[in-house]
């Protein structure tokens, strides 16, 4: 089988080449994203493999199915970029449900703690041979309250993590994983009562149109004085004017992001000689007390292995038994697995 694949960058390429050598599948390799401008490079292949950023809306469904392309295969776990309503009957649609939890809790962690340690800072200053201290004074993480929003697969390891530090959980789920609340150190509780206790939010729930912008002005009001903001999950779970008018009213102690709701324009891609368009993430790359990560999370070389592996599989099961356990069906649940692969 052949596949296009879209937003192709250097470090993709060697565990796709190995696995796809492995089970017969060839890709070509587009730096390009998928868009309504670029589908059309798909003509000829059996599908495409697309990343985060690609758009995989109903124009491209159309554009891709009339050309008889029948499978997109997300390299990714997220899929807030694929109209999956529009894609059923159409196309299928496999993603890498888990590549590597403790890929995104650990850089979750990096970034809280070069943020709250001013390890950013410290570093740049001996790098010029200044050994001064003065503004780098941080804070423990133990002892203080950690609100976390989302507690599956990369939720429970960044609890997990957060634990070891001696800190305590106050948590958040649609549908609380049974036996994570043990009454004293991890507690699950309503969403008003995470903002208010927390010293720290990190989100790790999926974006949806109910947690689009679950921190706004009026989440962000609510919250304590000095909150500390983690985002390793989708841009759009946070009002990112939002965000920077509670950091400019000192609401908002410090902000680690590695997402961005507009990040499709600028990130993954070298932008250091443009004028930066985006006002706001302008903004906020310059305030002192915010951390911004490329969408870098998942980047580890166990993550991409996994997500090599699971793709190229997801393939051969699609290709062999026409279902694979990994496939997003509409009708099951826009949020769910295929429960048994034979919806489509
Ligand atoms: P998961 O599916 O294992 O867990 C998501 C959790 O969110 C579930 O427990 C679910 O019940 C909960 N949830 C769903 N709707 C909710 C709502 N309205 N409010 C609160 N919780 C809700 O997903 P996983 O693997 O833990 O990934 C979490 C997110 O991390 C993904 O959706 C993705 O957006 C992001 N991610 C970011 C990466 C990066 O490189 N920055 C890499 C991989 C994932």
């Amino acid at each position: 089988m052949k596949f296009a694949f879209f937003d192709a960058k250097p470090y993709d390429k060697p565990s796709f080449e190995k696995y796809g050598a492995q089970y017969g599948i060839k890709f070509k390799y587009f730096e390009t994203k998928l868009n309504e401008d670029t589908a059309e490079l798909a003509h000829g292949y059996d599908g495409v493999c697309v990343f985060v950023n690609d758009t995989v809306n109903a124009a491209v469904i159309d554009h891709l199915y009339d050309m008889g392309v029948k499978i997109v295969a997300l390299r990714c776990a997220g899929f807030n970029n694929v109209d999956m309503k529009h894609a059923f009957g159409k196309l299928h649609v496999v993603r890498v449900p888990a590549y590597s939890p403790y890929a995104v809790a650990e850089h979750t962690m990096a970034m809280l703690l070069t943020s709250v340690r001013r390890i950013h800072k410290g570093y740049i200053r001996t790098k010029d041979f200044n050994f001064s201290l003065a503004g780098l004074t941080g804070f423990d993480l133990h002892g203080k309250t950690v609100g976390v929003i989302g507690t599956g697969r990369i939720g429970r390891v960044f609890i997990d993590i957060c634990r070891g530090f001696g800190m305590k959980v106050l948590a958040y789920d649609k549908f609380p994983a049974q036996g994570l609340d043990n009454g004293d150190t991890i507690r699950y509780t309503s969403l008003d009562e995470l903002f208010r206790s927390s010293d720290i939010i990190s989100l790790h729930c999926p974006l949806t149109d109910e947690t689009y912008h679950v921190i706004d002005d009026t989440s962000l009001e609510k919250c304590k004085q000095g909150v500390v903001l983690l985002n390793t999950s989708r841009g759009a779970l946070v009002d990112a004017e939002a965000l920077l008018a509670a950091i400019k009213s000192r609401k908002v102690g410090a902000a680690c992001l590695d997402v961005y709701e507009e990040e499709s324009d600028f990130f993954f891609e070298d932008c250091s000689g443009h004028i930066m368009e985006d006002d706001t993430l302008a903004r906020l790359i310059s305030m002192p007390n915010v951390l911004v990560t490329s969408h870098q999370a998942f980047l580890t070389e166990d993550a991409l292995e996994n997500i090599a592996e699971t793709t190229v599989k997801n393939i051969v099961a699609l290709k062999e038994n026409a279902q694979c356990a990994n496939e997003l069906c509409y009708r099951c649940g826009n949020t769910e697995d295929c429960k048994d692969g034979k919806c489509f």
